[in-house]
């Protein structure tokens, strides 16, 4: 068993450091507290070669492997979730499944400008539109239509939750084409967001990840040429599942930094505050909690590099990326409010970046699968 990360992967995790200090530190508050989508720093993530970390250079990506992505993923989650989630939707939910799945002319159109973040001198990121107002962690329950049209699809419907809503140029749009065949029924797509028909609904207004555009999309007779289906007709909910293995990893680790990131401060803070005549930290009641908070994420740290390196060698990682993301979120979670405890009156103001952690933990917990969701893939997987 190997714990020694590569050279490679060492430069990797501190250009990902070094990002996050530099571009994603400052301003990260007021971003967060107006709403306000990181495009500089999602311009600078495509200079990085973030984007596109594990897709082959062939098609414009960086050709790492899934623990640098992590590494990276967890770097910058320490400092600024909402930069994050915007990283791991285009890696892992969108660039990935037009690697494997993806035909060679849907490779050149679409992946080589998503891997690179650019295209024309713009920026270009990709969605994943799965979840509907009716179809959340029941994902099967698809009502967007594609209706089957010779030599285009029409798709009509609407989807909800979509990071990367207003900002990005391509959609990866599931929809049910044969609703008698259920999950054998559905369909992906590659839709791009210009296309008449398709309206972005307002910004939602949430709890964290602020900076991020979450959005609802409405598609009203969207017209998508037949070459633009990934995989076999009914292959969408599959492709979906699959999809989402990977994805779990990337939160997994995003949940992993955002703890990591609310325990590095509260270990900094608890260092120099001083209460009854020394230090907090060595007062044993804060020594406990840091000690916990130190052990669960080291816990999930081997739990998401354990999945990524099933990832990497071409296992089955069904299990291990669903108990790492769960692991995760819900030590994120819980380290985040110790944090803001540790911290006492001040980590429940701003200034001091822990209340907002805190905040961005919780949707780790329920994106990309509720950890009830998680627990369901464990179950089945276990009991195989
Ligand atoms: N790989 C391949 N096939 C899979 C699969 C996988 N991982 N998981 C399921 N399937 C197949 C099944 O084998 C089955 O096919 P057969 O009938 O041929 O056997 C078919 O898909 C249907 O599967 P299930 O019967 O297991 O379906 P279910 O209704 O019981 O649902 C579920 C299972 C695990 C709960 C699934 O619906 C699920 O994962 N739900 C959560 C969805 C989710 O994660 N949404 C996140 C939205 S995206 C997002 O958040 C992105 C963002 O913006 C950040």
């Amino acid at each position: 068993m190997q714990f020694q990360l590569t050279e490679e992967q060492v430069m990797i995790q501190k250009a990902a450091r070094d990002f996050a200090q530099n571009a994603c530190l400052p301003g990260v508050i007021e971003r967060d507290e107006h709403q306000q989508f990181p495009r500089e720093q999602v311009i600078q993530l495509g200079e990085l070669g973030f984007l596109g970390m594990m897709t082959s250079p062939v098609y414009g990506g960086a050709g790492m492997d899934t623990i640098s992505y992590i590494l990276a993923m967890e770097e910058i989650s320490k400092v600024d979730a909402s930069t994050s989630v915007c990283m791991s939707v285009n890696n892992s939910l969108v660039c990935w499944g037009l690697e494997k799945y993806g035909t060679e002319e849907q490779k050149q159109n679409y992946l080589v400008p998503l891997a690179r973040g650019r295209k024309d001198g713009a920026l270009y990121i990709g969605a994943f539109l799965l979840s509907e107002p009716e179809a959340g962690s029941d994902a099967t329950s698809q009502h967007t239509m594609a209706e089957d049209k010779g030599d285009h699809y029409i798709i009509n419907g609407t989807k909800n939750w979509i990071t990367n809503g207003a900002n990005a140029s391509v959609y990866l749009v599931m929809a049910q084409t044969d609703p008698a065949k259920g999950s054998k029924g559905i369909d992906v797509f590659i839709v791009e967001r210009k296309t008449k028909g398709i309206t972005v609904g307002p910004k939602e207004n949430k709890l964290g990840i602020r900076g991020s555009d979450t959005h609802s999309i409405l598609f009203e007779d969207v017209k998508v040429p037949k070459e633009n289906r990934i995989g076999p007709h009914g292959f969408g909910f599959k492709f979906a599942m699959q999809t989402l293995e990977g994805g779990r990893i990337g939160i997994a680790a995003q949940a992993l930094g955002i703890a990591a990131g609310a325990y590095e401060r509260a270990l900094a803070y608890a260092k120099q505050r001083k209460a009854f005549g020394k230090e907090i930290a060595q007062h044993q009641a804060i020594q406990f909690k840091l000690a916990d908070m130190a052990t669960r994420i080291e816990a999930a740290r081997l739990l998401c590099m354990r999945a990524a390196w099933e990832k990497d060698h071409g296992r089955d990682y069904a299990v291990s990326s669903s108990m790492a993301k769960v692991f995760a979120s819900e030590t994120a979670m819980w380290v985040t409010t110790e944090a803001v405890q540790i911290h006492g009156g001040y980590g429940y103001v701003k200034e001091f970046h822990v209340e907002r952690l805190m905040r961005d933990a919780k949707i780790t917990q329920i994106y990309e699968g509720t950890s009830e969701v998680q627990r369901i893939v464990i179950g089945r997987g276990i009991l195989r």
